[in-house]
């Protein structure tokens, strides 16, 4: 099969790379030259780890290339997908669909002979069959159908997750469609990954709703761990103990300082803006919504108490700035809530992060980067362990203490323990729900 990525971010760098190693012949497409280039001299422009060793293997093998002229990429392709961004419109909440549209416009100008145009980014009901009118407008004559295949992937594992993934979702409209894409996803099928086939607007459906569900179930986890701070337990042993249960399962049950991430926050607001369109009010999407923010209003008064109630003439230590671990990506990223609020209250904050620097220092003007935690805590008062890097999971905990003015932590992914950290050295120490 010939494809063509249209949008070479996150999802469209791996959905290609990934592509290409399934043996179709794969062309990306980006608007930004400067990252098209880039990838043309074999350097990837974000962290993802098994992502250059695969790129580089099908960049060899002649199956994938880097392009920014999107017609001569989509002319003669068997399937062209859209994997630009939604992010969250100013204003509304709603999921901004330019750049889908824009991009649905070009590539009708471009299809030669018979393409599926697929919508690889997450959209809201009915944008699919609105791209199908925006092709047929542009190119009446364009020999061509519509199909959802909305993406799963999860940053940090996402080749793991393209190339074996719990399930693929193929939205389309009739047969001709669905043989493409069988086509495409066939070494899945060979190898039993579930394939659903369903109308396109189900398939839309599909997305919003497994992360509305997801963060739902993140932010039930952290309002229990906010109620056992007022009332005795430990949230690890309650996470462990519905968790075990069958029909609640384990993951996604790990308290902390509220979900962020280039998705759950700009789906779940889009969400709830469908609803509020079509006057069925998503209340359980709005209030996760709502309780997520306070969470992270929580987890600074966590930190300002920690600090002897006020950042003034304070020092605090943060380890990790992204919004998950093996990533670089830093978008609606808790520690943007959290570091600016220590900066604004007065307080001196060193970070430390093993690849956020390139992305966060735009974001997080006025703090000192580290290299190492060690250095990172020198003198200061209160280490805050805000992203569960491997890096940070096994430290030094005597020589951190011994390096700090008042050794004392806040660990809001919690990591370690009272015992441990007390027994270390440390005066004390905060986790969450705990
Ligand atoms: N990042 C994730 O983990 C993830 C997971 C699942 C789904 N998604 C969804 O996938 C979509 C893409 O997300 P992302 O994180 O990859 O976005 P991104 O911002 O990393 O990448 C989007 C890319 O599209 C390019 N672009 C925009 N318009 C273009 C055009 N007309 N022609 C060519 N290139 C164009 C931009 O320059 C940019 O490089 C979003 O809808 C997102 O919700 C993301």
């Amino acid at each position: 099969m010939r494809i063509a990525m249209i949008g070479t971010g996150y999802v469209g760098l791996v959905s290609g790379v990934c592509f290409s190693d399934f043996g179709h012949d794969v062309v990306c497409v980006d608007k930004a030259e400067q990252k098209i280039q880039m990838l043309q001299a074999g350097d990837v422009p974000i962290y993802e780890p098994g992502l250059d060793v695969l790129m580089a293997k099908n960049v060899a093998a002649g199956r994938l290339s880097f392009t920014t002229d999107l017609t001569t990429a989509v002319a003669g392709a068997d399937a062209v997908f859209i994997a630009v961004g939604t992010p969250t419109r100013r204003g509304d909440g709603h999921a901004d669909l330019t750049y889908v549209m824009a991009a649905a416009e070009e590539i009708a100008r471009a299809v030669t002979g018979y393409t599926v145009i697929v919508t690889k980014s997450t959209v809201p009901v009915g944008t699919n069959r609105k791209v199908h009118e925006v092709v047929a407008a542009a190119n009446p004559a364009a020999d061509f159908d519509v199909a959802s295949n909305p993406e799963f992937l999860r940053e940090g594992a996402a080749i793991d997750d393209f190339m074996r993934p719990d399930r693929v979702v193929v939205g389309v409209e009739n047969d001709r469609a669905t043989e493409v894409m069988a086509e495409i996803y066939r070494p899945l099928y060979l190898r039993d990954f579930p394939i659903l086939t369903t109308d396109l607007e189900s398939a839309e459906m599909i997305k919003y709703a497994a992360n509305a569900f997801l963060a739902t179930k993140i932010t039930f986890i952290n309002e229990i761990a906010g109620l056992c701070e007022r009332v005795g337990g430990d949230v690890k042993e309650i996470a462990r103990g519905i968790g075990l249960d069958g029909r609640i399962g384990n993951k996604f049950l790990h308290a902390g300082p509220g979900y962020g991430g280039s998705c759950f926050p700009k789906d779940t607001a889009a969400l709830a803006r469908i609803g509020q369109e079509h006057a069925h009010p998503m209340q359980i999407t709005e209030t996760v919504i709502r309780v997520n923010d306070e969470v992270k209003k929580r987890m600074i008064e966590k930190i300002r108490e920690a600090c002897d109630d006020r950042f003034n003439g304070k020092t605090v230590a943060i380890l990790g700035v992204t919004f998950k671990p093996n990533t670089d990506d830093m978008r609606d990223a808790p520690s943007l809530t959290i570091v600016p609020a220590l900066i604004g209250g007065g307080a001196k904050v060193r970070v430390v992060d093993p690849q956020g620097m390139s992305e966060g220092e735009a974001l997080l003007p006025g703090v000192e980067w580290c290299d190492d935690p060690y250095a990172a805590a020198m003198d200061a008062d209160v280490v805050v362990l805000l992203t569960e890097w491997n890096e940070f999971r096994a430290l030094n905990l005597t020589e951190l203490a011994g390096t700090m003015r008042t050794a004392r932590m806040v660990d809001l992914r919690n990591i370690y323990s009272e015992s441990t950290t007390l027994k270390s050295g440390f005066e004390t120490y905060v986790g969450v729900g705990r």
